[in-house]
């Protein structure tokens, strides 16, 4: 069974050892409770890599006060066997103290692509993961590190902050990994009893409304928007945080669908989960 690390000692001890021996290191940060989304990071990982970590660490300073970290669901077993199963090498699982000692007072912190779409609703949410992520990057030290394009914004702000910081990173963004009737996987779909489930599947309709006018050549943002809200407002238990479509490299909002764009959206649902889904496209 793969190995578990609590120490950031033991993970850079053994990151050093596979550096001496020429081997490439490909690292997938996560929260845990892992999933085929989380599994197809490692997969790629483990195909362009000579040795995969994956992190499992429920990172307190990204969550504001009234979300769900005490909820946020857990499962260090399942999270081992799927990491085994899908060829990874290492899992690091801190502790709190082990990443934030008493004296912990340095951040990572941004000013312009994390003021939108999530960054408004979560004021705290990217200090804390860009903080985490840079110092998940010192201890492990990767070659490439991999995340989900369904955290889109997530993405846009760890890329940026690599060229910003010249961090020898190269970040890999992976595609959205749904079920099989479209909602997009996430570990916060097990807040959702079936009927809210079933609720939930209007993220990824309205995703799919969306994309669908693009693609046919509707050029309007606005009218995109109107549409994709008109469709989730049909869902009694839906009620919308955003529905966007900006700039994927600005996160600024567009008139004008051109260019590489990102239409994002975020709901909550029955005021059990607040979910978020995605479309990219270059127009
Ligand atoms: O995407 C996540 O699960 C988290 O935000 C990350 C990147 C592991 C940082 O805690």
């Amino acid at each position: 069974m793969i190995k578990v690390e609590g120490t950031v000692k033991a993970v850079r001890e053994q990151v050093k050892a596979w550096k001496k021996e020429g081997l490439s290191v490909g690292f997938v940060p996560t929260m845990g409770y892992l999933h085929e989304g989380h599994e197809s990071l490692i997969k790629r990982a483990v195909k362009e890599n000579d040795r995969v970590v994956v992190s499992i660490f429920v990172n307190p300073m990204q969550f504001g006060p009234t979300e769900d970290l005490a909820s946020y669901p857990r499962d260090l077993e399942a999270d081992k066997k799927l990491c085994d199963n899908a060829g990874a090498n290492l899992i690091f699982h801190p502790e709190p103290e082990e990443m934030y000692d008493g004296g912990f007072c340095s951040f990572v912190d941004m000013n312009g692509l994390t003021n939108a779409l999530c960054g408004l609703s979560r004021p705290v949410h990217f200090r804390g993961v860009c903080t985490v992520v840079n110092k998940l990057f010192n201890i492990v030290a990767p070659d490439k590190a991999y995340f989900g394009e369904k955290d889109a914004q997530q993405l846009a702000v760890i890329k940026r902050m690599v060229k910003d910081l010249n961090m020898d990173i190269e970040i890999v963004g992976c595609p959205i990994i749904r079920e099989a009737d479209g909602l997009a996987k996430s570990s916060r779909n097990t807040y959702l009893n079936a009927e809210e489930r079933t609720a939930g599947l209007i993220l990824s309709k309205s995703i799919f409304l969306g994309k669908k006018m693009v693609e046919d050549g509707e050029r309007d943002a606005a009218k995109v928007k109107a549409a994709m809200v008109d469709l989730i407002n049909t869902e009694p238990m839906a009620n919308i945080d955003y529905v966007e479509i900006v700039d994927v490299n600005t996160m600024k909002n567009i008139d004008e669908i051109k260019g590489e764009i990102l239409c994002a959206i975020a709901v909550g649902i029955n005021g059990k989960a607040r979910l978020i889904d995605n479309f990219m496209m270059t127009v």
